[in-house]
């Protein structure tokens, strides 16, 4: 079975190899010996199971709570651990400390993931795919939650979740995707067009998780050490090439290997062939900003790579399999939150909410403890924090309350140095930014980027979900996205939908 079998399928035989028969006693949660697992404890053969079964209640006790709640976004994943190396001196640009010098190294841990479905679903469906790094630095935590695309469907955080349902089950049907939600929405609020060209050109299904580029997404803020301010966007750019799937054969590999990704990621690992990315950013000075013809804090943007080019950091490389799925990756908390001392965040609306968003959720999803499981842990945390569920450093015997005169743990003159000060004006108000020109960019993509044969699988590859809509949908999504494109892409897609020419809007 050498031709089917691969590191994956070993892993078992590979625990084995590595530990002696008989060398370990059965315990209890509580380690206490169990001398005979099998069995029931009960009075005779078909007697009832008696209540001092302490074996029993243990196993069973646990294992009616083995499921915390998923990720409600980006469920299904797979992780690996590694590090980030700096190959190139930034110091100009931020004092951040994993980026201090060229040839240092500091370890990493990485989620990648789709969006949409839940935790069981198949890994080669149309989607973004979330590209999440958590940097273990002498600061703390820092962590890049991206995707595998440099732009989102939208860019205001108050309709962020109206996005997230029209990609999830019809709440009455239970079924997904639901083409007429998905739609709807997208055909009426067109800042979605751009990276919807994205998800369904054929970057829509990478190859594996280990083909296909990163972004931190987002604008962040870089301070040096002399407190100098720019803005920054991550890249993240693979090693191994870009490849993808196309439609028919992603499709029977959602059937045949759910997996499909997660076992790639893995035997990659397992077999030597350690991932990497190169890492690079582009910088955008505050004058520079100031006059951007595009708003440089736009999720559905990018900075375009002819005015701001890329700037070499260093690499990524994963080089090794988490030792257990569900401690290290299923409990992983990424958060943009979590953030060091010369990376600062920007006015980007969906950035402001995501600070918000993550801690929330994990003290909902692993307890308000999350941040003390080995995985999310930082070298060293020393606050005023205490207690709660699932506690396990309680930080003994320092003081409770600040300030104080007992030696607690005090402000960090370096982290103020570095903190920028921001000059803020307007009046407050709600802005839709919802049409803010949203074809330039898409036009771009459709145009000058994609190659024909790219352009006749993204039509395609719209065809496919545009037809399963209601009729006056389909319409007024070619006509709301797809005609401001281009022309030719709202006659293609009319052409293969059997569409007249002259339509009108019937919504
Ligand atoms: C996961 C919220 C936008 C990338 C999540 C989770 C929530 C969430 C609640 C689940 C986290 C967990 O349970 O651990 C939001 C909100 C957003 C937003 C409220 C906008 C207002 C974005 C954007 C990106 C992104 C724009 C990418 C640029 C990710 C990734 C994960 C994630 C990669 C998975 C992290 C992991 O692997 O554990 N998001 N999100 N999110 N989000 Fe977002």
């Amino acid at each position: 079975n050498q031709f089917v079998r691969d590191p994956a399928a070993d892993q078992l035989l590979h625990y084995a190899a590595e530990h002696q028969k008989g060398k370990k006693s059965i315990t209890t949660q509580s380690g206490n010996p169990v001398g005979y697992k099998d069995a029931s404890l009960t009075v005779g053969y078909h007697g009832p199971t008696l209540l001092q079964d302490v074996m029993l209640l243990d196993d069973l006790s646990h294992f009616t709570k083995e499921r915390n709640p998923e990720r409600v976004v980006h469920a299904k994943g797979a992780g690996a651990f590694g590090y980030f190396e700096v190959t190139h001196d930034i110091t100009q640009y931020t004092a951040a400390k994993p980026f201090a010098e060229i040839g240092k190294r500091t370890p990493i841990a990485m989620r990648f993931s789709t969006v949409a479905g839940e935790r069981g679903y198949p890994d080669t469906v149309r989607d973004v795919r979330g590209f999440a790094i958590k940097f273990y630095t002498e600061d703390g935590i820092w962590d890049i939650v991206g995707n595998n695309t440099p732009v989102f469907f939208v860019k205001d955080a108050a309709v962020f979740s109206s996005f997230i349902h029209v990609m999830k089950r019809n709440p009455v049907t239970n079924l997904r995707p639901d083409y007429d939600m998905f739609w709807d929405f997208c055909s009426l609020r067109t800042e979605t067009t751009h990276q919807t060209l994205i998800t369904f050109s054929d970057r829509g299904v990478p190859r594996s998780y280990r083909h296909m580029h990163g972004y931190g997404s987002h604008t962040y803020g870089f301070v040096n050490n002399e407190g100098k301010f720019n803005w920054v966007k991550y890249h993240f750019v693979t090693n191994q090439g870009i490849k993808n799937i196309k439609s028919q054969e992603a499709q029977q590999l959602a059937g045949q290997d759910p997996d499909y990704h997660a076992r790639d990621l893995y035997n990659a690992i397992a077999r030597g062939d350690f991932p990497s990315w190169d890492f690079y950013i582009q910088i955008m000075t505050p004058e520079q900003a100031a006059k951007s013809p595009y708003d440089p804090f736009d999720l559905s943007k990018v900075w375009l790579h002819a005015d701001y080019p890329l700037i070499p950091v260093g690499r990524i490389v994963l080089n090794k399999n988490p030792s257990n799925y569900y401690a290290e990756i299923e409990q992983i908390a990424m958060d943009v939150a979590h953030l060091i001392p010369g990376i600062e965040v920007s006015p980007d609306r969906m950035l402001q909410a995501r600070m918000f968003a993550y801690r929330d959720t994990h003290q909902y999803r692993l307890g308000p403890n999350y941040s003390q499981l080995p995985v999310n842990s930082a070298y060293k945390v020393s606050n005023y924090n205490r207690d709660g569920y699932g506690t396990v450093n309680s930080q003994g015997g320092a003081p409770n309350y600040h300030p104080n005169s007992f030696q607690g743990p005090e402000n960090d003159e370096r982290a103020q140095a570095l903190s920028p000060s921001i000059p803020l004006h307007g009046e407050a108000k709600r802005i839709d930014s919802g049409n803010d020109d949203n074809f330039t960019q898409a036009r771009l993509l459709y145009q000058s980027v994609l190659k024909e044969d790219e352009k006749a699988r993204l039509a395609e590859n719209l065809v496919d979900w545009l037809k399963r809509a209601t009729l006056p949908i389909q319409k007024r999504a070619i006509a709301t996205m797809f005609d401001p494109v281009d022309k030719s892409l709202g006659s293609r897609l009319r052409q293969a939908l059997h569409l007249d020419e002259q339509f009108h809007i019937e919504f």
